[in-house]
C-alpha cells in the first residue's frame, strides 16, 4: 500500500544515535531501582524511619487511630477532635454500596467458586463500578477528589465484607448501612465479614495493621496510581490500577503467599518437627531450588522493615490469648513457626522479613480467609493511594520513561 509522506520531516536527533543509546545505557536501572519517580510531601522511607507526613510509624501505631491516620494521609494534618469526629461521620455516611455493585458481587460467587476470580479481581471490577455510580467520577478537581477518596476509604471494606458473605453464602451482613456505624473502620470490616463484633484486642491489632498498610511511598501500586493519574485520567481509574499491581506475589500479594508457605511447612515438618532441624531443612531445599520465600527482602529497606516488628510483637501477643487451634495448631506456635523461619533466613541469607510475613500469621490466627488477606491491605492502602493521586493531580507531569531497544536491526519490509 502506498504511504502518504510526512507533512514535516522528522526533528534531526540532538546528538549521534550512538551516544544516545550509550547516555540511556549509562542512566538505566532494572526495575527503576534506585531511580528517583518523583517528589511527595505524603510520606518517606529512610532506613531507619517511615515517616507519614511528619509522624514516624511506631508513634502512630502506639498513639493514632486509623481514622485518624486516614485524616491525616487525605486532609494533609494531625485533625482536632471536631474534625475527626467530622471524618468519621462522613466515612461512615458512605460505607453502604450503590446496588450495581452489590448485584455484581453477588453475580461473582460462581467465578469465585471456581477460582477463575480471586477477591483482588472482583475488588477490581468493583471499584471500577463504583466510579459509574460516583457522580463525581469525571471531575480530577482537588475537591471531588477528595469527597471520591473518602467515599472508596467507606465502601472498600463493604465490599470486601459482602464478598466473603458470598463466598461463605449467606446473607450479605449491613446491607442497607454498610455494617454498624458504631464501629470503627478497623472492626467494621471484621464484623461485615463474619457478622460477628471483634474483641477489643482483634480490633486493635487490625486497626494497627491498617495503619501500618496506609501508606509507603513510591511502591509499585501507588507509583502506578501515580502514573494513571498523571495522564489526567480519573480517580476511580488510577484505584484500579494500583489494584491490580497490588495483586502480585512480589507486592501486596506477599501476604498471602507467606501465609500459603507457612502452612506448607507446617503440612511438611508436622507440629513435633517446629523448633528442630526439620524447618532447616525445608528452607535448605527451597534455597537450593532457588524459591523466593514469600515476606522477606525489600527494594528499599536494606536494615529490616519497620512495620514487620511492630506487627509481630502484636500478633503474637493476641496468639497467646487465643483458645483452640486454627488450620491444626494453636495459635502460639504458628508464631513459633515464622519466628524460626525468620531466624534461618538471617542466618543463611542475611535477608530480613517484611511487614507480610507477620500480618501472614495475625491475620490467620484472627480466622481471616487467606485469600482476603490483600483485599484487607487495599482497605487500608486507598489512603495512601488516594493521598498520591490527589499530589499528581494538583502538580502533574505526564510520567513517562525512556526504553532502551533490544529487538532486531532494521529491516526493509518488501526485501
Ligand atoms: N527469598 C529468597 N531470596 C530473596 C528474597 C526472598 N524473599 N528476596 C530477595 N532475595 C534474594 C534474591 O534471590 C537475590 O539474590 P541473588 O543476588 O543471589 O540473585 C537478592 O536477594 C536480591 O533480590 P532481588 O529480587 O533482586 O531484590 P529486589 O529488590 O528486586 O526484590 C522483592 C525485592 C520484595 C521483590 C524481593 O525481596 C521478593 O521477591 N520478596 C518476596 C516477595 C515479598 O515478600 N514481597 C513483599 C514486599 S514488601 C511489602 C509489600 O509490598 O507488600
Amino acid at each position: 500500500m502506498a504511504t502518504t509522506a510526512p507533512t514535516s520531516a522528522p526533528s534531526a536527533p540532538t546528538a549521534p544515535a550512538s551516544n544516545a543509546s550509550h547516555d540511556k545505557a549509562a542512566a538505566f536501572a532494572k526495575g527503576l531501582e534506585g531511580v528517583v519517580g518523583g517528589m511527595t510531601a505524603v510520606c518517606s522511607i529512610e532506613q531507619d524511619k517511615l515517616i507519614y507526613r511528619g509522624y514516624e510509624i511506631h508513634d502512630l501505631a502506639e498513639h493514632a487511630t486509623f481514622e485518624e491516620v486516614a485524616f491525616l494521609l487525605l486532609e494533609g494534618h494531625k485533625p482536632d477532635s471536631r474534625e475527626l469526629e467530622r471524618f468519621k461521620a462522613e466515612i461512615v455516611a458512605e460505607r453502604a454500596l450503590h446496588p450495581a455493585v452489590t448485584s455484581f458481587i453477588e453475580s461473582s460467587a460462581g467465578w469465585l467458586a471456581s477460582g477463575r476470580a480471586v477477591p483482588m479481581d472482583v475488588l477490581r471490577t468493583s471499584v471500577s463500578i463504583l466510579g459509574h455510580t460516583d457522580e463525581d467520577c469525571q471531575d480530577n478537581s482537588g475537591a471531588a477528589n477528595l469527597r471520591k477518596a473518602k467515599r472508596l476509604l467507606a465502601k472498600i471494606p463493604t465490599i470486601v465484607g459482602h464478598m466473603q458473605n458470598v463466598i461463605d453464602g449467606r446473607a450479605l451482613i449491613g446491607r442497607e448501612l454498610g455494617g454498624d456505624p458504631s464501629l470503627s473502620h478497623a472492626a467494621n470490616l471484621l464484623y461485615m465479614m463474619t457478622g460477628r463484633r471483634p474483641s477489643r484486642d482483634e480490633a486493635r491489632v487490625m486497626d494497627v495493621s491498617l495503619i501500618l498498610y496506609a501508606e509507603h511511598e513510591f511502591n509499585a501500586s501507588t507509583f502506578t496510581t501515580r502514573v494513571v493519574a498523571g495522564t489526567l485520567s480519573d480517580m476511580h481509574s488510577a484505584v484500579a490500577g494500583g489494584i491490580g499491581a497490588l495483586k502480585g506475589p512480589l507486592h501486596g500479594g506477599a501476604n498471602e503467599m507467606a501465609m500459603e508457605m507457612l502452612k506448607e511447612i507446617y503440612a511438611s515438618v508436622g507440629e513435633k518437627g517446629i523448633g528442630t532441624p526439620a524447618v532447616d531443612a525445608w528452607m535448605q531445599t527451597a534455597f537450593d531450588t532457588k524459591r523466593k520465600l514469600m515476606g522477606f527482602g525489600h527494594r528499599v529497606y536494606k536494615n529490616g522493615d519497620h512495620r514487620a516488628g511492630i506487627l509481630m510483637g502484636l500478633g503474637k501477643k493476641m496468639a497467646a490469648t487465643l483458645p483452640g487451634t486454627f488450620g491444626g495448631l494453636a495459635a502460639p506456635k504458628w508464631f513459633e513457626l515464622g519466628e524460626q523461619v525468620q531466624k534461618i533466613m538471617m542466618a543463611k541469607k542475611n535477608i530480613h522479613p517484611n511487614v507480610d510475613f507477620p500480618c501472614g500469621m495475625t491475620y490467620f490466627t484472627m480466622k481471616i480467609p487467606v485469600p482476603q488477606y490483600t483485599p484487607i491491605f487495599v482497605a487500608s492502602r486507598i489512603t495512601g493511594w488516594t493521598a498520591h493521586i490527589m499530589e499528581q493531580h494538583a502538580d502533574n507531569r505526564l510520567i513517562r520513561p525512556l526504553s532502551i531497544y533490544t529487538g532486531p536491526a532494521e529491516k526493509k519490509w518488501n526485501s
